[in-house]
């Protein structure tokens, strides 16, 4: 086997130089030693089981403006949409139905739906669904809305870092957006009690192997309960529409690496995985990811969620995404688990 593969796998951890190995010797030959460990490691933990999310887009006005970003505020053909709480509530009784015990509430960073109103909704939730968990990706707010946040009642919350060079960040972001302030929304989420999701998009425009080691580096010391990575596909109305997407190889091979890196991390199997190639959630779960995360929007809004090109899920044939991965994962031989899926307690 090789020696770094093997190192990985004992000590969870690596040099910057032997990251930047694997990174550099993608090979097919490596990719499939790497995610045979890393499908083993997630077998100890996970057996073979997915984790479903069920994701609610609600809503896709954002004040900010990711260079990246298809519903950047600066999009104006964008058809911007919000569900009310009671479509949000539907969408939950929905899922509920369907066996999801988590519900994802995701939306951009929308000043017209008040931090008030979020307090009131987590509640409504909380109090209906007692055995379901609540995340959140709401993007960054000030530390005592995060708490109102929990103290209302959700559990987890996603907040990728995008990348952990400062200089990278300021090629993706404008400048009112900091990675310092990034970071620190992540670590307050922690203290608070979230379980804390972090990620990156991988083949971002601008970013280089040894921002990819930054990264790996980033989240070994954060210690997040989940990652979410996939690849950057670009969208046709933002200033990064004509950069190159992502690579299936190179996000297959990072997904086995965090695997060995946080063993027992919940790693989704993403949407944008699934965009660059038919069978990319499959191809996900093989390479060490344990976590799948079906749309649950309204069909009729989610093209208008549209941060990327050529989204999958959005026709009218996805009024059904849960029964369509259940279908993949038994291809597979993987069984979608419709309890919780907390993070597993040492
Ligand atoms: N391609 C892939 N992923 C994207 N995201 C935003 N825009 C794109 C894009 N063009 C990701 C970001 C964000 C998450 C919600 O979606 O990483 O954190
Ligand atoms: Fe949405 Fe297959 S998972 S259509």
């Amino acid at each position: 086997m090789n020696k770094i593969i093997a190192k990985l796998e004992r000590q969870h951890n690596l040099e910057k130089s032997e990251f930047r190995w694997l990174l550099e010797n993608n090979t097919p030959e490596l990719r499939r030693e790497l995610s045979g460990r890393a499908q083993k490691v997630a077998h100890e933990t996970f057996g073979k089981g997915v984790y479903i999310r069920g994701l609610i887009e609600f809503s896709n006005y954002c004040k900010n403006n990711c260079y990246y970003c298809g519903i950047r505020g600066s999009n104006n053909q964008v058809n911007r949409y919000r569900l009310t709480e009671t479509e949000i509530l539907d969408c939950c009784q929905n899922g509920y139905e369907l066996g999801f015990r988590t519900f994802v509430l995701q939306g951009g960073e929308d000043p017209g739906f008040s931090d008030e109103q979020m307090v009131k909704l987590i509640e409504k939730i909380r109090r209906a669904y007692h055995d379901c968990a609540i995340t959140l990706s709401l993007g960054e707010r000030p530390k005592a809305v995060y708490e109102a946040f929990f103290a209302a009642g959700a559990n987890r919350y996603l907040l990728r870092h995008e990348t952990a060079s400062n200089e990278h960040y300021q090629k993706l972001h404008p400048l009112e957006l900091s990675l310092k302030n990034r970071k620190q929304c992540l670590v307050e989420l922690k203290k608070i009690g979230f379980q804390v999701g972090t990620g990156f998009m991988v083949g971002s425009p601008h970013q280089t192997i040894d921002n990819l080691v930054e990264d790996l580096v980033f989240i070994k010391t954060l210690d997040p309960q989940m990652i979410g990575i996939g690849p950057f596909i670009p969208h046709h109305q933002t200033p990064y529409k004509n950069a190159k997407a992502g690579t299936l190889e190179e996000t297959l091979l990072l997904i086995s690496i965090l695997r060995l890196l946080l063993p027992k991390a919940l790693i989704p199997a993403t949407t944008a995985l699934g965009t660059i190639n038919p069978d990319g959630r499959e191809l996900g779960i093989r390479a060490g990811a344990n976590v799948v995360m079906p749309n649950l929007s309204p069909v009729a809004v989610r093209k208008d969620y549209s941060l990327y090109d050529n989204k999958i899920c959005t026709g009218d044939e996805a009024a059904e995404c849960r029964g369509c991965l259940s279908k993949r994962m038994e291809s597979i031989g993987y069984k979608i688990l419709t309890h919780r899926g907390d993070y597993p307690e040492e």
